[in-house]
């Protein structure tokens, strides 16, 4: 039997299983099967490497290689069960550094079998700078996220100083491949540079950037992981790779585009800490007065409203209340009000977090409306319910040249009949900044905590 066709045909499988559970992704009601998919191709690879591999291994590396799938199978599992839907971002910057470290680790040793081959050192040393990066940097972004490591640390010049940094790593990088040097010495020194690199890169970014700066580093991580393919001839590898590598990228660059930033202000920008002082700065002030409402007197509006649209944000997650908003809906429907979601791409702290959120209570995919779909209707509306969300309803982003969320794209609310917001405090939201839509005379405030607030409406409906 040719064992070396067979894992090749393997790999071919995994890899297809791959592309397809990822183009499975793009759409809820076909996400979590895409997911399934994709492990299966994974355990499929690594099933096939075990069992067709040629070379000699000892049995006590096969052993080796058993503790290690069962202690990240079970970690993995226990942990992913175990995690809040808040807390993903955190959970995706721990297990992509894993996956950065584990592609440095891959060239630390390798460095050593391959001296003399240049374009294999090559890909080595790009694939320990790459990966070490992005594991020490996830790492950061993990503190950030957890608040361990809230405040952006800035040292002066520190733009100049991580750019002249990264510059002496890859003239190292190149002058260790010109060289053909085999010093380990030069190897870990190499290794430790790209470690701080990671660390100085990602500690002067504000912690709410996180999720775009997870992002970035994930495709770091597939091009670090792409590399090691190159390196053994791995099909498998390599296509993993470079389809987390663009994935990652894909996504970062929609995140940007969606808060109609570059990639560059995210990065060196200094985001959320100026915006206070960009608002004071700024020629535009905020006229109106803050207007209280009730759970009854909504009650009596929505249940008396033809059209109601809900605008879930980052609070409702935080309050977890994605059951009660469902019921919400459904006892609307069931008095005859027409309700849908109006969802924003960038709403809550990742990519799709609303539509996560929602789905997790089975609401029908039919019920949650797009940004540019949703737009025109909020005019024929009765009353937005805007639940935990704060910018992505902003009209600073449209009205105030001087606000950081200028030029991003909103819903705009302000449109529709009435608009009721529902948030603990006066408190801003991501960017740091006023909205001017509290002010609005056709906005109340409906102070109190999402979940909460919420109930008392269902039972408040559902004794009229
Ligand atoms: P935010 O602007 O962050 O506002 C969330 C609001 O929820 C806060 O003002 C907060 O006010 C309220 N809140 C928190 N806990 C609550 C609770 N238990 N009950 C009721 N309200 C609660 O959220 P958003 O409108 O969803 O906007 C998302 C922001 O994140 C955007 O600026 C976006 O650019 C940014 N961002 C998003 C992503 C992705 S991919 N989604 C990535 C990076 C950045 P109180 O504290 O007063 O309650």
């Amino acid at each position: 039997m040719d064992y070396s066709f067979s894992l090749e045909l393997i790999y071919l499988v995994a890899s297809v299983t791959y592309i397809l559970g990822l183009k499975m992704l793009g759409h809820p009601e076909t996400a979590r099967k895409g997911n399934l998919i994709a492990a299966g191709g994974m355990t499929l690879a690594i099933l096939g490497t075990l069992i067709f591999y040629k070379g000699a291994v000892p049995t006590f590396v096969y052993l080796l290689i058993g503790l290690a799938i069962l202690l990240g199978t079970v970690s993995g599992w226990i942990i992913a069960r175990k995690v809040k839907m808040t807390k993903m971002p955190e959970l995706v910057s721990l297990f992509n550094g894993m996956g950065g470290a584990s592609a440095a680790l891959i060239g630390l040793i390798e460095f050593a079998h391959y001296t003399g081959h240049r374009l294999s050192i090559l890909t080595i040393l790009g694939g320990i700078i790459i990966g070490s990066v992005s594991f020490s940097g996830s790492m950061i972004a993990w503190g950030k996220l957890n608040g361990t490591l809230a405040k952006p640390l800035r040292l002066p010049k520190y733009n100049l100083i991580n750019n002249l940094v990264i510059l002496g790593i890859f003239a190292f990088a190149a002058y260790m491949v010109w060289s053909g040097t085999d010093s380990q010495l030069f190897l870990y020194l190499l290794f430790f540079a790209a470690l701080t690199y990671g660390v100085i890169f990602v500690l002067p970014i504000g912690g709410a950037d996180m999720p775009v700066v997870i992002s970035l580093l994930n495709s770091f991580t597939g091009l670090a992981a792409a590399l090691s393919g190159f390196l053994y001839g791995n099909m498998v590898l390599l296509t993993g790779g470079i389809l987390v590598g663009s994935a990652g990228t894909i996504l970062t660059f929609a995140m940007c585009k969606a808060m109609n930033r570059s990639l560059v202000n995210v990065l060196f920008g200094g985001f959320g800490d100026k915006s206070s002082e960009s608002l004071e700065g700024s020629s535009h002030t905020i006229d109106g007065e803050i207007k209280n409402t009730t759970v009854s007197d909504v009650a009596i509006l929505m249940n008396y409203s033809n059209r109601v649209i809900f605008v879930p944000g980052y609070g409702l997650a935080v309050a977890q209340a994605q059951h009660a908003i469902h019921e919400l809906e459904e006892l609307l429907e069931s008095k005859g009000v027409e309700v849908k979601y109006a969802i924003h791409p960038v709403a809550g702290r990742m990519p799709g977090h609303m539509n996560v959120l929602l789905a997790e209570t089975n609401v029908d995919y039919g019920k949650l409306a797009e940004m540019e779909d949703v737009n025109p209707e909020f005019q024929n509306t009765d009353v937005v319910f805007v639940v935990g969300a704060n910018d992505v309803v902003n009209p600073a982003a449209h009205n105030d040249p001087s606000s950081p969320i200028y030029g991003m794209p909103i819903l705009e609310v302000e449109h529709a009949k009435k608009v009721i917001v529902n948030k603990r405090s006066m408190k801003p939201g991501y960017a740091g900044i006023e909205n001017e839509l509290f002010y609005n005379p056709k906005t109340s405030m409906l102070f109190g905590d999402a979940k909460k607030v919420i109930q008392e409406l269902i039972s408040e409906i559902k004794s009229m």
